[in-house]
């Protein structure tokens, strides 16, 4: 599959290079004068992106935080504050209303990615890229986004013009992907040749369809709100530990099971576990973590998050399972 596209692997990137030729290539298609805008998730991804366009266009990039709802907590706070450290000014769009009601009572997994690359795109960014002067869209999509949507595995948020889609004719603006050649573990070294703090160029990848993607079935506010805090929970212990994940998230099931909390019956939430041991997301394993640290994500979920009566943890490996739920 890779054979079609142009990879650079992480052993022959010359990150002082490709910055450089990165930041001529952006100059170049935005043209003098002209603006772009950048969607930035604060994901090691997009914020390189970022940072490339903004030491290519400087003050003539508009860097845009959409608030969909589906974050996690704080999410947006600590980014605008990161890139405030980094001389960036980031606007955070609210667009929560938009995303819920595009999710209202889809069920399906690619429908639900659809919708939210429908609203991403074709609503929200649509209405900020036409009341600016900008008519480009920087993206960081990466070689795997591409490989899994052209694969049919899933169909990753911002894949268009590799699944024969014009993002020009579909949504009125064009878009530049500059990380289309490398993959995660390439991306994390160009975040650190640009000085990207550990904490952008270390943080684990999160998905464009953000807690969306980690909840089954319908996604309401009151289910992200559940998986939402679960993530909190699990992030903050895993983060404690020397487990060299990959990536780890807790997943809110849609079937229901009977428990019982002070004598009573209570039939409540499943919250399922997954933690990845990966180089690239290709494939994965189960991380082995400790039967220590099991149990205690598993005590707090149960009884710290309101209405969650089990918590399990998924051993399969990817494939013939996927990292995210969804
Ligand atoms: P899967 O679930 O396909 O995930 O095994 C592989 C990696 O990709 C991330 N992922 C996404 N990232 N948009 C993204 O930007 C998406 O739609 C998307 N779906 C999955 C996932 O978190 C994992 O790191």
């Amino acid at each position: 599959m890779s054979k079609l596209f142009k990879e650079i692997k992480v052993s022959d990137l010359d990150s002082e290079k490709f910055i450089e030729k990165k930041k001529k290539e952006i100059s170049k298609i935005v043209g003098k004068d002209r603006k772009a805008i950048v969607a930035l998730s604060g994901g090691v991804d997009s914020s390189v992106v970022t940072m490339l366009g903004h030491k290519a266009l400087s003050n003539r990039l508009e860097v845009c935080f959409v608030d969909n709802g589906l974050m996690r907590k704080n999410e947006s706070d600590e980014v605008v504050s990161i890139f405030k450290e980094l001389g960036v000014t980031v606007e955070v769009i609210d667009a929560k209303k938009e995303f819920f009601t595009a999710l209202k009572g889809v069920s399906d997994p690619e429908q639900k990615r659809e919708a939210i690359t429908q609203t991403f795109y074709k609503n929200v960014f649509r209405k900020v890229i036409e009341s600016s002067e900008a008519r480009y869209l920087l993206q960081g999509t990466i070689l795997t986004d591409i490989e899994e949507t052209v694969a049919g595995i899933k169909r990753q948020h911002n894949v268009f013009e590799q699944i024969g889609i014009d993002p020009k004719k579909a949504f009125g603006y064009k878009i530049i992907e500059p990380l289309i050649e490398i993959r995660k573990d390439g991306v994390r070294k160009i975040a650190k040749a640009l000085g990207l703090p550990k904490e952008i160029y270390n943080r684990m990848p999160f998905p464009g369809p953000a807690l969306a993607a980690r909840v089954i079935d319908e996604v309401t506010s009151e289910k992200i709100e559940i998986v939402r805090e679960a993530t909190t929970i699990l992030e903050g212990e895993l983060e404690l530990e020397d487990t060299g994940a990959f990536q780890y998230m807790a997943i809110l099931h849609e079937d229901k099971v009977t428990g019982m909390r002070n004598g009573k019956r209570d039939f409540g939430y499943q919250i399922e576990i997954r933690c990845w041991d990966s180089i690239d997301a290709r494939v994965a394993t189960p991380t082995e973590l400790s039967w220590d640290i099991l149990k205690r994500l598993s005590k707090r979920i149960a009884t710290e998050v309101p209405g969650v009566v089990s918590v399990t943890y998924n051993i399969t490996t990817k494939p013939p399972s996927t990292m995210e739920a969804i």
